[in-house]
């Protein structure tokens, strides 16, 4: 069984699905390979898709309409990836519907070529405002080492990876994200879904990573951290966040 917090299924919102039977076909494919909770999460980018809270609200609605009487035993919640350009995220700031499950949560990404200051500052600001920085796709941040992604987990961020880090090429690269893995430095595996077959390299990623580091570790990174962040933890303290 998979908790999903980070994927594009809302269609005509980003650049996920265009139309209905898409994001039906996603959350299928998703409930087929073993999704049984799932965080919907659409790009809040508005250099790059305008933003409609109406929008996101009326298509969500659609998609639990749609999930209800198929798959009674998924739970769907919304929530949001925010595109940090400045260390002072407007969309959180403004107190904008961006929050992920309804908890002071905020997914955030960030320009690959970011730098440790700029996240660094952007963690300390959001925790300043109560708020749980989760990283998405850590993997992209080539400037990050294992020893700065240590440095904002201590701050109270929560990290994830997308599922497609087991297939990019490259050695050195590799054996960073096994290092970051083997080290308990991520916290959760993400599909970053945008099409429904990205689902099959989610369910591939998971039995990759129960041969390479058992099932108890990899049941951890794709179902009992999310679920202890998001259905048991309390957010109200100011404590950082320790997924483990
Ligand atoms: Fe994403």
């Amino acid at each position: 069984m998979f908790f999903d917090i980070h994927c594009h299924i809302l269609y005509g919102i980003d650049d996920g699905p265009d139309n209905p039977s898409g994001m039906f076909e996603m959350i299928k494919t998703a409930y087929f390979y073993g999704v049984r909770k799932i965080i919907v999460t659409p790009h809040h980018n508005p250099m790059l898709f305008k933003y409609s809270p109406e929008t996101e609200s009326k298509v969500f609605s659609e998609l639990l309409d749609y999930s209800a009487v198929r798959f009674p035993d998924l739970k769907i919640y919304k929530g949001n990836e925010i595109f940090a350009y400045t260390r002072f995220p407007g969309a959180v700031a403004e107190n904008m519907p961006v929050f992920m499950a309804g908890k002071n949560i905020a997914l955030v990404e960030f320009l690959p070529d970011s730098d440790f200051r700029f996240i660094h500052e952007l963690v300390i600001t959001l925790r300043s405002m109560g708020v749980v920085p989760l990283i998405a796709h850590i993997e992209r941040y080539g400037k990050l080492s294992g020893k700065n992604i240590s440095e904002i987990k201590k701050l109270g961020a929560v990290i994830s990876m997308n599922s497609s880090f087991y297939l990019k090429k490259g050695l050195l690269k590799k054996r960073k994200y096994y290092r970051l893995l083997k080290k308990n430095l991520i916290d959760i595996i993400t599909s970053d879904a945008h099409r429904a077959e990205d689902y099959r390299i989610f369910y591939d990623c998971y039995n990759f990573l129960v041969k390479k580091s058992g099932r108890n570790k990899a049941d951890m990174l794709f179902y009992q951290n999310a679920y202890n962040l998001f259905e048991t933890s309390d957010l109200n303290s100011a404590e950082p966040y320790d997924a483990k």
